[in-house]
């Protein structure tokens, strides 16, 4: 009864989607718990090259049953977009299945982000702009609607009225905008749900249904630990929490069916927005990396910032998540490079820490300690067994390792599914 969460272990980006994509080929369900279509998880495959915003990235398995839980807020116009994209490409989506309790993003959700971003001024988050932070307000605050809602066609008309009568008190009032029409989001939304239909309902039975079966269940992480609302850079971070204990939360899974817990982590680190990042590169080092890897973001097109391996943050995601393996990502992205560096502790008023600060402000005036590892400088794409790397990559995978406290199960040495090391096995 093996189920796997996938976790961002930094600051998102760091490869769920390909991850996700090559255990998928032997999942019966793959099941989003978190975020929304602020996520860009990129996946490389036989079928081709995509770009999944809210679709989980089990999609290309035939045989797997792909949820979007309860924990995820979900835009259906972007939905319905990324469904018709994967048809017109050839690719089946009748097995995806829609949380009725996950909640929808509205057009007002989108407005807001928008305005409260604005009104943030040099403090800005730096947020995606797909409405995230609203709609999760409005889930806590018992202001959402949710998937479900769209099938109980008088209910939903008139909550909605209900809802839209405050949101343009807002709009207007305080934002000075234009107030939006219950009437027409009405009935465009009538339209995702008509279309979307058959494909919602109680998703906790068919995990349920699963796990009694003895399938294999992968739970699909979004974001990463750092952006979580109570462990990353707070505020400088996302609405939904993409940590293991999210993966249960999100998805209705109970905590003790968790089998495995995988960290994904780039083998250097990039975070896009705003927000502390201790070991950024602003210099031709991070540079070169953003271009080798094209570090530019998958839903906003964002230039990422780029960094050293940040061993006190990396901890601290273990520590809050409890990995039982670690699948290091972009591993070829440092195979130029003559000396890499892990950064083992900070600097901060004379003192040298090696725990991850709550305090942003602490955060903003920590300086990196390195550890100075030498480059293996050569090509790691084409090697798929761990004997086969060079000694000098061997040693810095081995370093991480140590490091970090946790063994790695898989080294990613380029974007496809198959460029992929599996260096001891996940289960
Ligand atoms: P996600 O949000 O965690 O799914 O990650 P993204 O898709 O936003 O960003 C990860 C990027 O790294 C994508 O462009 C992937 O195709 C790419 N990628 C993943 N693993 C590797 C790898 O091992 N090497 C290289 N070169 N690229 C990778
Ligand atoms: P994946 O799943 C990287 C960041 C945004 C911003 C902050 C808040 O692809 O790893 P939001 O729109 O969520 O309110 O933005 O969080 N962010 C991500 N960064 N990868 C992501 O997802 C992200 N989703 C949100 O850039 O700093
Ligand atoms: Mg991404």
């Amino acid at each position: 009864m093996p189920v796997i969460a996938v976790i961002g272990a930094q600051w998102g980006d760091e490869g769920k989607g390909k991850v996700v994509d090559l255990l998928a080929e032997k999942a019966d369900v793959v099941a989003r718990f978190s975020g929304g279509d602020n996520a860009g998880h990129t996946v490389i495959n036989s079928y081709g090259e995509f770009k999944l915003h809210i679709v989980p990235s089990g999609i290309f398995s035939p045989k797997a049953i792909c949820i979007i839980g309860n924990g995820v807020v979900v835009n259906p116009k972007a939905l319905c977009q990324e469904l018709d994209m994967l048809k017109q490409k050839g690719i089946a989506t009748s097995g995806l299945r829609i949380s009725d309790r996950a909640h929808i993003i509205m057009p007002y959700h989108i407005l807001l982000d928008g305005m409260e971003e604005a009104s943030r001024g040099g403090k800005a988050i730096g947020t995606t702009n797909k409405g995230i932070g609203p709609a999760f307000a409005d889930k806590v605050a018992r202001n959402g609607i949710r998937m479900g809602d769209l099938l109980e066609k008088p209910a939903f008309k008139e909550r909605l009225r209900l809802i839209i009568e405050q949101k343009n008190l807002i709009l207007t009032r305080i934002y000075g905008a234009s107030p939006v029409s219950s009437e027409q989001i009405y009935d465009e939304y009538m339209e995702y749900g008509k279309r979307l239909a058959p494909d919602i309902c109680e998703t906790t039975a068919i995990l349920d249904e699963a796990l009694r079966a003895g399938k294999v269940v992968l739970l699909e992480g979004a974001q990463g630990t750092l952006l979580d609302p109570d462990f990353g850079t707070y505020p400088y971070g996302t609405s939904s929490s993409p940590i293991s204990s999210g993966a249960s939360l999100g998805s209705g899974i109970s905590p003790n069916k968790i089998t495995r817990v995988l960290g994904v982590f780039k083998v250097y680190c990039t975070r896009v927005g705003a927000g502390p990042m201790p070991t950024e590169l602003k210099d031709a080092t991070g540079d070169l990396i953003r271009e080798r890897a094209h570090e530019y973001g998958t839903t906003t097109g964002r230039p990422r910032r780029c960094g050293w391996f940040d061993v006190v943050a990396a901890k601290f995601s273990h520590r809050v998540n409890g990995f039982t393996g670690m699948a290091l990502t972009r591993f070829d992205i440092l195979d130029t490079l003559p000396v890499v560096k892990v950064c083992t502790g900070y600097k901060v008023d004379g003192k040298t820490i090696y725990d991850f600060p709550a305090s942003i402000a602490t955060l903003e005036k920590c300086e990196p300690i390195y550890e100075e590892l030498p480059g293996w400088q050569t090509s790691t794409c084409n090697i798929r067994k761990f004997k086969d790397l060079p000694p000098k990559a061997k040693k810095y995978i081995n370093r991480l390792e140590e490091l970090v406290g946790c063994p790695a199960n898989l080294i990613c040495v380029g974007p496809a599914r198959e460029q992929t090391i599996e260096k001891s096995p996940i289960l």
